[in-house]
């Protein structure tokens, strides 16, 4: 209350946007050109990206009364870490790009620790793992795994990710090789790109040896390598092997069909990540929110990640209520990072967090079990 109307009546404006239309158009603006298309771009006429946002007007929370939920806890139990919140940012790869500072994976990091947000770090970061890691104070974070083709590479990989203190492993499926982005074939962005995601390549000692010569003496030929290696098309065969590479909860990204969720899970995991990667990697799909109901119900007592489309507090809380065990987005912190480094995203971070808060004040939901079940489908005249 004191926020929302004293501030106003005080004449206070506040530095950065307070909804997603407005922090999209202002981080348009203060993004180059080639930075815009790469972070807002998506596959082919960007059909699914857009459905991802759209559909989650297909669903609806129902509110109840008389639940007089004064005080809410927004806490979620994952993989048996207490996590105090069921909103996480999701591996953005060369995140450096939006930064004005550069070193995007640190400024995110300080974001995400400062608001006790778990953090989802890209295979491809500016800065190696380990100092990104000094960053995370209490809150667990966890390492998302681009599986080169090299498994020594594969496994050392992981490996500096324990060591660096990650708690989990997130393996993602459907990026072993680009998808069709035409936003990113029109604006040159490679140069770019190429400095700013290769450090835990360039740092790593399997990735190393594979050189001819050091990558200090030789950066072209390094990126060549790092072509080369990059991007598994992983099978079902490689699922044991893939358990076999540690011991900390183990995640698969991109899996949107009930029957994977569940073979899966039969070879290991220890939770799904239902995504279609905000619409970026394939184009003519449904909505992710839409598959998300039937990968929940086949991983049974399994946590169900989910990502694609969240852009407020109340897609958070209809994602939960769909039955996801915690919630994640993207492009929304990557635009605060653009406008406004750590404190951009902490701001994203605080807007939709207060937003999901008060749905459930005034919806009568004091806990996140107790909005699981509450939303339904919209009837198609309320869409
Ligand atoms: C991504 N995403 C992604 N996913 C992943 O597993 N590893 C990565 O390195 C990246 N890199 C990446 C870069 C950029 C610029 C974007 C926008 C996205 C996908 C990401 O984790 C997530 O699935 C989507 O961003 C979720 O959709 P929204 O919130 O952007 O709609």
């Amino acid at each position: 209350q004191n926020e929302i109307y004293f501030g106003g009546l005080h004449g206070h404006i506040p530095k950065f946007p307070m909804c997603y239309r407005d922090l999209e158009a202002r981080a348009a603006q203060a993004m180059a050109p080639g930075v815009l298309s790469y972070v807002a771009g998506g596959c082919g006429d960007e059909r699914t990206q857009d459905l991802n946002a759209e559909a989650f007007n297909h669903w609806g929370v129902i509110p109840r009364m008389f639940v007089g939920a004064v005080k809410r806890d927004l806490s979620v139990n994952l993989f048996g870490m207490q996590l105090p919140s069921p909103l996480f940012l999701a591996p953005v790869g060369v995140i450096g790009i939006c930064d004005q500072d550069g070193h995007g994976d640190i400024a995110t990091a300080k974001a995400a620790a400062q608001s006790k947000v778990t953090m989802v770090s890209s295979t491809l970061m500016q800065d190696p793992m380990e100092r990104v890691a000094q960053e995370f104070g209490d809150t667990p974070n966890f390492f998302q795994l681009y599986t080169p083709t090299n498994r020594d590479l594969a496994a050392s990989l992981v490996s500096r990710a324990e060591a660096a203190g990650y708690k989990a492993i997130v393996v993602t499926l459907d990026t072993w090789v680009t998808g069709w982005r035409p936003r990113d074939l029109t604006t040159s962005n490679f140069p770019q790109l190429r400095g700013l995601c290769l450090a835990n390549y360039f740092s790593d000692p399997v990735f190393r040896k594979l050189l001819a010569r050091p990558v200090e003496e030789d950066p072209v030929a390094a990126v060549q390598m790092f072509g080369r290696v990059f991007g598994n098309p992983l099978t079902w065969e490689d699922l044991p092997w893939l358990r076999s590479l540690t011991k900390l909860p183990l995640i698969f990204k991109g899996i949107c069909h009930p029957d994977d969720a569940r073979r899966a899970i039969d070879g290991g995991a220890d939770g799904i990540y239902c995504s279609n990667h905000g619409g970026r990697q394939a184009n003519g799909g449904i909505a992710a929110i839409d598959m998300l109901p039937a990968v929940v119900k086949a991983s049974g007592n399994t946590p169900v990640l989910f990502d694609s489309g969240v852009r407020s507090g109340s897609d958070v809380a209809k994602a939960l209520a769909l039955g996801a065990a915690a919630v994640g987005i993207g492009r929304p912190y990557a635009y605060g990072l653009a406008i406004g480094g750590a404190a951009g995203v902490s701001h994203v971070i605080r807007c939709i967090l207060a937003e999901a808060d008060l749905l459930m004040a005034v919806n009568g939901f004091p806990t996140i079990a107790d909005l699981r079940g509450a939303a339904i489908p919209a009837p198609p005249w309320s869409r």
